[in-house]
Formats: C-alpha cells, structure tokens, sequence
C-alpha cells in the first residue's frame, strides 16, 4: 500500500478507537510485527538506495507520527474509561451505613394529648372510664338530671335538635347524661370520669365553639363531701400542670346537683394576651341532687356524690398557654405542629 492512503486510514482508525482493546487492534494492524507500515518498513530493505532514502524518510516519519498518535489516544481513552468507571461505580455503591430517609410522622392532637393525661391522672386516683353517644335523648341529656321540659332552666343550653324535634333527639349538650346510663347499670359506691365530644347551638369565639370537649366526673358513696371533691380537683390539677395551681370555688347553679359551684383558675404568668392574674371558668361541679338519685333507681337518702363537667379545651388553653379555641379545631400545622 502507498503510505499516504496508509496514513489516512491509520489516523482514522485511531480516531475511532473507543476502548483500549479496540485502540490495541488497530495498532496491531498498523504496526505490529505484520502490521501495514511494518511490512513497507521491512521492505525498504529492497529497494535501490534512492527510492529507499525517499521512501524510508516518508515511512518512518509516519512511523513516529503513529506511535505518537496512538500514545495520545491511549492516553485519552484511559481517562476516559476512568470517568465511565466511577460513575458506574457511584450508581451501584450502596452505603449501608448512610442514615435513612425521615418520613413524616403525625402526632396526637392537643385534644387527645390532654384528655390521654387527665384520664390517666383520674385512673391512678380510682376513677373508671365511661362513655355515651353523641346523639342523645330528651331524657338523658334533659329529664333524667332534673331538668323537665319548659323548665327555664332548658335554655342554659343552646341545642342541635334533630329531625323531626318531637322524637326527641338531640347533640347532647354535655357528657352529664354519661352519669345517668352509668347508674343505670352501675350501683354504688362508683368512681368514673366520662371523656367526650358534646355540642351546643352557638356563636364562635375566642372561648366558645359549638363542638368541643368535656370530662365529666362523678363519685358516689356514703361520706362524699365538697371535701373530697376539693381535695381530688386540687390534687388533679397538680399533676396535670405539674405544680400547684390557684384555684377557686364560686357558687353557681346547676339542676342537677345542689349545692352547685363553679371552678376557676387562675392564669399564671406568661400566659397569653395578658390574662395574667384573671380567673378561667374551668368546670361546673356540685352534690348530685336527690332528683338525680332517683331517675336512676337509687335511694337519695342512702347516697352522697359529687359530680363536675370540665372543658377539655380550657384545660388544653391553660396547658399550652394556647389563647383561642379556634386554633384548637383550625387544622392548621403551623399551629399544631407545635405540640
Ligand atoms: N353539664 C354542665 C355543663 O355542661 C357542667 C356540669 C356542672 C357538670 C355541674 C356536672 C356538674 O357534673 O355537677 O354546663
């Protein structure tokens, strides 16, 4: 073959030589020990002194030009297969010592944070646990705690009838009706706390929704006193906020017991839109009234109890330093995100 065709498809098969085996061959082709340029080299021994020098100086220039170029190309293609190596390398490598992935974990609303303590809290103190339905009857939520139908005292709650009115159903307005079916079934002595959802027909506020969350109590048995009661409030309290807290006890009226008080506490410092120093209404309590006594079956004059309806949502309130209801029933992470 003539040198210059030699040439051009020798530079050519360098150029396109992928891989290291690929870039061998062709080197092997050209200037191995049969190679293309090889043979001519060896055949210049042939020729006549002059065609020799002339042939000889193209013959091996190319040579060098070759080596060169193949040295070049070796060079490039290592590097090359290097970068296709590490890359291969970071595809395939597992590290099994690298932390996982956090999936985002939910967490217990405020609500059921603060219901979970107080119902261990009234546990640990003996108090069972009961529960009724959220869709109550006349005589439940009504009759049965002395409280008859156009009796003024009705209108203490604001209420979600359903349809029609005179079948007498209702939202009840409050978890005291959970006394009456427990006692139904129940005799005394009794202890038990009655957690739940009730419902009032009213206008929103910072203080006020129309659902929220009671915890109703109720003890019954020979000797229970104001006393107890007292003892038992304050004892609750301290364990649920983790330090003594103000409390005071202000005569009110309720049907279902007599006599009738109300708890407030006071906010302590730090709390919110400062309420520092002012009294929160946390729960109506009082004496079950005989009336009460004898819905249920019970001889008044056998029994003494003590009975108290706790807002739930106050107790969140006061916890969290929280100073809208609302907040409670937002759906809002950036709001309960926080506990
Ligand atoms: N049921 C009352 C209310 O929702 C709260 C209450 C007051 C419950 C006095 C009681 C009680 O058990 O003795 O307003």
């Amino acid at each position: 073959m003539a040198i210059s065709p030699l040439k051009n498809s020798a530079l050519e098969a360098i150029k396109r030589a992928q891989n290291l085996a690929e870039l061998e061959a062709s080197y092997k082709a050209y200037l191995g020990k049969k190679g293309e340029l090889t043979l001519i080299l060896r055949s210049l021994a042939n020729l006549s002194e002059t065609e020799r020098k002339a042939q000889g100086k193209e013959a091996n220039d190319l040579r060098d030009l070759l080596e060169k170029r193949f040295a070049e190309r070796k060079k490039e293609v290592q590097r090359e297969e290097i970068v296709i190596q590490e890359k291969l390398a970071i595809r395939e490598h597992v590290d099994v010592t690298a932390p996982g992935k956090r999936l985002p974990k939910g967490h217990l609303h405020p609500l059921t944070l603060v219901q979970k303590k107080a119902e261990e809290i009234f546990q640990s103190m003996g108090f069972a646990i009961a529960q009724g339905p959220e869709i109550e009857t006349e005589w439940y939520n009504f009759d049965a705690l002395n409280i008859p139908a156009n009796h003024p005292a009705r209108d203490m709650w604001d209420t979600f009838w359903l349809k029609p009115k005179n079948a007498g159903y209702l939202l009840r307005t409050h978890t005291s009706p959970v006394q009456i079916r427990y006692m139904e079934k129940h005799n005394p002595p009794l202890r038990i706390i009655a957690p739940g959802r009730i419902f009032r027909y009213e206008a929103t506020d910072a203080s006020h929704e129309f659902n929220f969350y009671q915890l109703e109590g109720l003890m019954v048995g020979k000797e229970v006193s104001v006393a107890n009661f007292k003892a038992i409030i304050q004892e609750f309290y301290r364990q649920f906020f983790d330090k003594p807290v103000s409390i005071r006890l202000r005569p009110s009226y309720f049907p279902f017991t007599e006599p009738s008080f109300e708890v407030d506490m006071r906010w302590g410092k730090g709390s919110p839109r400062g309420e520092a120093g002012k009294w929160l209404e946390m729960m109506g309590a009082g004496i079950v009234h005989p009336n009460v006594f004898r819905a249920v079956g019970y001889i008044p004059a056998e029994w003494r109890g003590f009975a108290f309806g706790m807002g739930l949502d106050r107790l969140a309130m006061m916890k969290y330093q929280i100073p809208d209801i609302r907040l409670l029933y937002s759906g809002d992470l950036r709001f309960l995100q926080q506990f």
